[in-house]
């Protein structure tokens, strides 16, 4: 039984009277599937720790406590319908159905000119919501991100063949949002059959293969490229190999061309060589010392593997990665992971202030080969996106709990004068829009409203 919790009107403050509810997770529920249950407990914790931010009421878009910036935000929203889907549950649908905004809305969040990159991550959960649960306001809000960024953002001059720039300083090209948008043009294609979507993908595809952005012998993918059109030798990143599997998983749903699973076998291949540790576990080049945006690229790469996985006709090929990822997700939860009682001896920490919910717990840290060092959502998200992507295929949920979906404080219309943000974080409010942000410690405020 979901138990009864009263909270208080300044809730945010005295903390909510409530059961402990970590049991709404079981294995029995996922027919004994033992990572649909981690996703369960994991996805739990995630929400009950960190969402939703006591800020949230400044932002134009969902926001949960202790992300670092606007594309964490949406980012996260893609394994939380990948676990709808994939194990048969509604678990947080309408947190999931809150997320979603229009283009302008989300254009607010940066006063007022996201790069090209963030607004990839919505589009690309967004038109995945889309897929799942069909409610036609993501694919068109998936729609007007992508025409938005082509408009705005892809090198019209076709010089070096196109290409994406990363953002409105026009500066520099990175393979990220070529990946992004190549996956997304694809998708969109798929999900419209408009002809529009297919012409661009193909354009976005020859810019990657022009500028020798896959590299032919390491099949390693570059970062970005240099301004004479060729790789600028940088590899590393897993989130690069992981868009790129999942752009050529969904070139091959349109085409059924094979040689687009051959080369996404290449590349997965050779990213988890590259990427693993010599312990066998998987490792993000900048370990353990990732930025908070590093942090979750483990997980989009497995993300991925697994839209790559659920189109392998070959058993082998599906079960060497399968068994991959049964032994990372052994890995972490022998080395990192912190579920101990009580759970404050776990150092989880908040960037906006103490949790609506019961703090909770299983935690894990960001460097998957251990030791556990905080909790915080981003390497939470990476170790949901392990979990959820290595659930078995045609997984199901039986019980009330899988449709566990707690209410929440709506967001309250907060503005600079309320004093929202952290006393270290200066406030910023910004025109033509009425929004406003909390600048990071090193920014300040300027006359236009952006922090500098
Ligand atoms: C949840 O919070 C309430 C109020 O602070 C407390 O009484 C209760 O023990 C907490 N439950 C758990 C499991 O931490
Ligand atoms: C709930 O969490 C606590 C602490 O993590 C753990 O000791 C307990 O076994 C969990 N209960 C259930 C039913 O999973
Ligand atoms: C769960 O499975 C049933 C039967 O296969 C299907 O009708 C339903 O749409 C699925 N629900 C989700 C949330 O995927
Ligand atoms: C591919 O990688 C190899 C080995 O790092 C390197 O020598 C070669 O220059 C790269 N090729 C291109 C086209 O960047
Ligand atoms: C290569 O390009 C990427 C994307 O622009 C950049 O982040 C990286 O620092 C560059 N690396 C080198 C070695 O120039
Ligand atoms: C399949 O894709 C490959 C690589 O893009 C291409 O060379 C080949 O012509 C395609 N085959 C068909 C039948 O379209
Ligand atoms: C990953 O690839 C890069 C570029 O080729 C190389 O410098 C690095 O040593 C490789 N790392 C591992 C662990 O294989
Ligand atoms: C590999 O894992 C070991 C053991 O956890 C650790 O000491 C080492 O730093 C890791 N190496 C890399 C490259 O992450
Ligand atoms: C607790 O987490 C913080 C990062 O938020 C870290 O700096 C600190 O070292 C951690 N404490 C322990 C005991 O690991």
């Amino acid at each position: 039984m979901k138990k009864i919790c009263i909270f208080y009107v300044l809730s945010i403050l005295l903390g909510q009277i409530c059961g402990n509810e970590n049991s709404t997770c079981s294995t029995e529920m996922f027919d004994g599937d033992f990572n649909a249950y981690m996703a369960c407990r994991t996805q739990f914790a995630h929400q009950s720790n960190w969402f939703p931010s006591p800020i949230a009421g400044l932002f134009s878009y969902l926001i949960w406590n202790g992300y670092d910036g606007f594309w964490e935000n949406g980012c996260v929203l893609e394994p939380m319908v990948n676990f709808i889907a994939y194990a048969n549950n509604t678990r947080y649908i309408n947190v999931v159905k809150a997320s979603q905004r229009e283009l302008y809305s989300l254009l607010e969040a940066y006063g007022p000119y996201p790069s090209f990159d963030d607004m990839g991550w919505y589009g690309l959960s967004y038109s995945r919501i889309y897929e799942v649960i069909g409610e036609q306001e993501f694919l068109q809000s998936a729609i007007d991100i992508f025409n938005w960024a082509w408009k705005t953002g892809w090198d019209h001059t076709y010089r070096c063949g196109g290409g994406f720039w990363f953002d409105n300083n026009f500066a520099n090209k990175e393979t990220i949002t070529n990946t992004e948008f190549l996956q997304l043009a694809a998708k969109l294609y798929r999900l419209t059959k408009n002809n529009d979507f297919l012409v661009k993908m193909d354009q976005i595809y020859h810019y990657i293969l022009r500028n020798k952005l896959i590299n032919e012998t390491t099949y390693l993918i570059n970062d970005g490229a240099t301004s004479k059109c060729k790789p600028n030798q940088s590899y590393g990143p897993t989130y690069l190999p992981g868009t790129m599997i999942g752009s050529l998983v969904e070139m091959y749903k349109i085409s059924k061309n094979k040689s687009h699973i051959d080369l996404a076998n290449k590349l997965a291949n050779a990213a988890i060589l590259n990427s693993t540790n010599i312990t066998g576990i998987f490792t993000e080049y900048c370990d353990p010392h990732c930025n908070r945006d590093e942090i979750l690229f483990k997980g989009i790469f497995v993300r991925n593997l697994r839209y790559l996985m659920d189109e392998l006709d070959n058993t082998d090929q599906r079960n060497h990665y399968q068994d991959w990822l049964d032994f990372n997700v052994k890995a972490i939860i022998q080395f990192n992971m912190c579920d101990k009682d009580p759970i404050s001896n776990c150092n989880i920490t908040f960037q906006d202030g103490p949790p609506y919910f019961n703090v909770t717990g299983p935690v894990f840290s960001p460097d998957w080969n251990g030791p556990f060092t905080y909790g915080a959502p981003e390497p939470q998200t990476a170790a949901f996106d392990l979990f959820v992507a290595s659930i078995k295929p045609g997984t199901t949920c039986k019980g009330i709990f899988c449709s566990y979906d707690p209410s929440y404080p709506p967001p309250q219309t907060l503005t600079c004068g309320s004093h929202p943000c952290p006393s270290n974080e200066e406030c910023c409010e910004y025109s033509p829009y009425t929004s406003y942000t909390c600048c990071t410690p090193d920014q300040k405020c300027n006359k236009q409203g952006i922090c500098v």
